[in-house]
């Protein structure tokens, strides 16, 4: 770094830089690392022309912005994605095929969220941060963090939850495990990004208390708690204006009261107009499209180019508006491996596969068993292994979230693994995926409309699925037992996004019903044998009305990542005590969802978010309403209990107390769930509010003493008329369990 200094001085011509005093040195020594030097950025602006500066603050290639030479700046380098690090595009959008870029594929975040292990958000960060590094990545572009508003966005596996206090908790661990490796966190995307239809151009209509208590606090644990050095901009609009060029999103709140000090990056191709870019805090415009040639993109046309340009030397735009973005590009370069030195980092080791493994088998939830499981392999000779996904790889699809995985083991491939020679395993596939235009919306608007060809594509397909099912019915008919592997599949094979893209970028699902015949082959396979367990994939749940009340087990695994197939097995056969707890609520419907049944979903141009702030348990618990599986709820093959509450102040905090006894005959883990109830609000508020939870793991007849400590803004709420947060003085009930619908323990405290 000394040397790299001196070269900065000897190029810009200036005797400024050459004298390295002792801050500086320190400034660049990596074990003062992140501390970021102000005095060498302000040295570096007074050395910048507009242009310099301009070229810092847009993209340079499919996933760079630009860095300059003659003062050492390199280019800030970008990766997606929140799972795995991306393949390497090269400067251009094709992959490049000679490259050795296979990366670990984690389970996705939304199976993260489930495991309700903190410590694992924290590890997985790490796993991603040594593999970006390796690949020479400054920043990574995730994780994603919008909340979960209704179950049909396409991208809900690229988020944690319905709940804002989960995911931020779960993404500050990542974000700290990601930036400890010295590669920036840009958590994604800011904000009320909750749909895949229109996603471009959507205006979201929303309250400032629902942005406040809960599309925003996850974006504010990530600053204030996790210290995210970067944040990504979103498409949509909100009440307006483009997120990523948004007065009150960036300027008020994001680097006003939470004071946000790294960059804004827009999403690819989110900036939309260059005054409001310069003045409304967008950093780093990337992707924006001007693709007359695909592979040669005109960057010197990006609004934050010469445009931008234009209207600075006409003076219409101060040109420090330019000095702070390019304050803050500079601060991100020092922060991470671009400007200063953390070390190598390793991808593909057996620990970044063991963490997979660890996360699957923690965040894979048992919803329901009637008692077959865990299946006895010693009790079974045949096994039939039924349903497609069974043996489908996901690693590769779903948009921008995709890795190209070092290897991924299947379903199938877990259980004969795990079964070797001991039991014969058959499988069919019982159906096969089709690509129906008519399921599923675009980021273009409205509901594919389905051309006559597809229509009898669709028609060939479901006659040749009946084939396929009649085969898979006759093998479970003779079976001891039966896995069958399905649920929702995440497409993308290739450009124009590839078959079956429900679970994907830009897709929104048209609804919860099981694709391609799942649910009439479940029922038939139900109907020849009594001893099958169903295992589904997905962002999101399906319909279970029509299947699950004859179904002995199910098992909802996500995308599990490389390790998936493994931990399945492992769980299905009881060598791991599942413990994943829904970080969604699962309703019959997506009609029965608040952003269907008060709310607007997808809209039309506008999208209107009457449901406010009841979103997910906040609705279903304080209406009352039916759902198939709460908010938290997760089986294990033990049981445990909760006792002895006890709810005392100390200094300015309320702490929370309480025993946890495994009362089972297995060891096993369990979620202390710790909810607030406020018993006389002067204003309308969710029955319950999760503010902190604690995973425990307890062997047979043991308990653990568990201990959660909430600050006063655990009882705030955001005032709609005074539009500030408030504390309530008066009664609360402190609610501990283990789902939002199973409390175990109440007690009153006194604010
Ligand atoms: C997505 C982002 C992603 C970016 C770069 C966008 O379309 O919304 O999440 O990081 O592309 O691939």
């Amino acid at each position: 770094m000394k040397c790299k200094l001196l070269i900065f001085a000897v190029l810009a011509g200036s005797i400024i830089f050459i004298s390295c005093d002792s801050s500086r040195e320190q400034a660049s020594d990596a074990k003062d690392f992140p501390n970021v030097s102000e005095a060498k950025i302000d040295s570096l602006i007074n050395l910048m022309t507009l242009d310099e500066k301009l070229v810092l603050i847009h993209a340079g290639s499919s996933f760079t912005s630009g860095g300059i030479p003659r003062l050492n700046i390199p280019e800030l380098v970008k990766s997606d994605g929140p799972h795995g690090v991306r393949h390497e595009d090269g400067r251009g959008w094709a992959a490049l095929d000679d490259a050795d870029d296979e990366a670990t594929y984690l389970p996705v975040v939304i199976c993260l969220a489930s495991t309700w292990n903190k410590d694992l958000g924290y590890e997985y960060g790490v796993v991603l941060g040594n593999e970006a590094k390796e690949r020479g990545k400054h920043v990574l572009l995730g994780p994603g963090i919008n909340i979960i508003r209704s179950p049909l966005n396409g991208r809900n596996f690229e988020y944690l939850s319905e709940d804002p206090f989960l995911t931020g908790v779960m993404a500050v661990g990542y974000v700290k495990g990601l930036q400890e490796q010295g590669v920036a966190a840009c958590p994604k995307h800011f904000a009320a990004n909750n749909q895949e239809t229109d996603r471009h151009n959507i205006d979201v209509l929303v309250s400032k208390r629902a942005l406040h208590e809960i599309y925003f606090p996850a974006f504010r644990a990530v600053v204030q708690d996790g210290g995210a050095w970067s944040i990504m901009g979103a498409y949509n609009k909100i009440n307006g204006q483009y997120t990523t060029h948004h007065e009150y999103l960036n300027n008020v709140v994001l680097k006003g009261e939470w004071g946000f000090d790294g960059a804004v990056i827009s999403d690819w191709g989110s900036v939309k107009d260059t005054r409001e870019a310069l003045l409304y805090g967008t950093d780093i415009e990337m992707g924006t499209e001007l693709l007359r040639d695909f592979n040669n993109p005109e960057y010197d046309e990006f609004y934050l180019a010469r445009p931008a340009k234009e209207m600075i030397e006409s003076g219409e735009i101060d040109e420090s508006y330019v000095d702070d973005k390019v304050r803050r590009v500079l601060r991100l370069l020092q922060r991470t491996t671009a400007m200063g030195e953390h070390g190598p980092g390793k991808r593909n080791v057996e620990e970044h596969q063991q963490l997979a493994l660890e996360v699957a088998r923690e965040g894979i939830v048992l919803l329901k068993n009637d008692g077959l499981l865990p299946l006895d392999k010693r009790e079974i000779k045949t096994l039939a292994v039924i349903g497609h996904n069974a043996t489908r790889l996901f690693a590769e699809r779903g948009g921008s979230s995709q890795v190209n995985a070092l290897y991924e083991i299947t379903p199938l491939e877990g259980i004969k693994n795990l079964l070797g020679d001991d039991v014969e395993v058959m499988y069919a596939e019982g159906y096969e995926p089709y690509y129906d235009e008519s399921l599923f919306r675009g980021e273009g608007g409205d509901a594919a409309s389905q051309s006559t060809e597809n229509r009898q594509e669709v028609e060939l397909a479901r006659s040749a699925n009946k084939g396929l099912m009649d085969e898979a019915v006759a093998l479970a008919e003779k079976a001891d037992a039966v896995i069958f592997v399905g649920g929702w599949i995440h497409g993308h094979e290739g450009m124009p996004w590839g078959e079956g893209t429900y679970d994907a970028e830009a897709r929104d699902k048209l609804n919860l019903k099981l694709i391609f015949g799942q649910e009439e082959l479940i029922r038939k396979i139900n109907s020849v044998n009594d001893r099958a367990a169903v295992v589904l994939m997905g962002g999101s749940n399906v319909e279970m009305n029509n299947w699950l009340p004859d179904t002995p087990a199910y098992l909802h695994a996500w995308y599990p990542g490389m390790e998936g197939g493994r931990a399945i097995a492992e769980i299905l056969f009881g060598e791991i005590n599942p413990s994943g707890k829904l970080p969604m609520t699962f309703a019959d419907s997506h009609e029965e969802y608040p952003s269907h049944s008060i709310g607007e979903f997808p809209g039309d141009g506008t999208v209107d978010y009457a449901e406010d702030i009841y979103v997910g348990y906040r609705y279903f618990d304080t209406h009352e309403k039916q759902v198939a599986f709460p908010f938290g709820f997760g089986l294990s093959y033990t049981s445990f209990a909760f006792s002895d509450l006890k709810v005392t102040h100390r200094d300015d905090k309320v702490v929370v107390q309480c025993t946890v006894t495994n009362t089972g005959d297995r060891d096993g883990a369990e979620v202390a769930q710790v909810y607030i109830h406020p018993k006389n609000p002067s204003v309308d508020r969710p029955v319950r509010e999760l503010k902190g939870f604690e995973k425990v793991e307890l062997a047979p007849g043991a308990s653990a003493t568990v201990t959660i400590e909430l600050d006063k803004t655990a009882f705030k709420f955001y005032h709609p008329e005074e539009l500030k947060w408030v504390l309530e003085s008066g009664s609360y009930e402190v609610q501990v369990g283990n789902s939002s619908r199973d409390i175990e323990l109440r007690e009153e405290v006194m604010l």
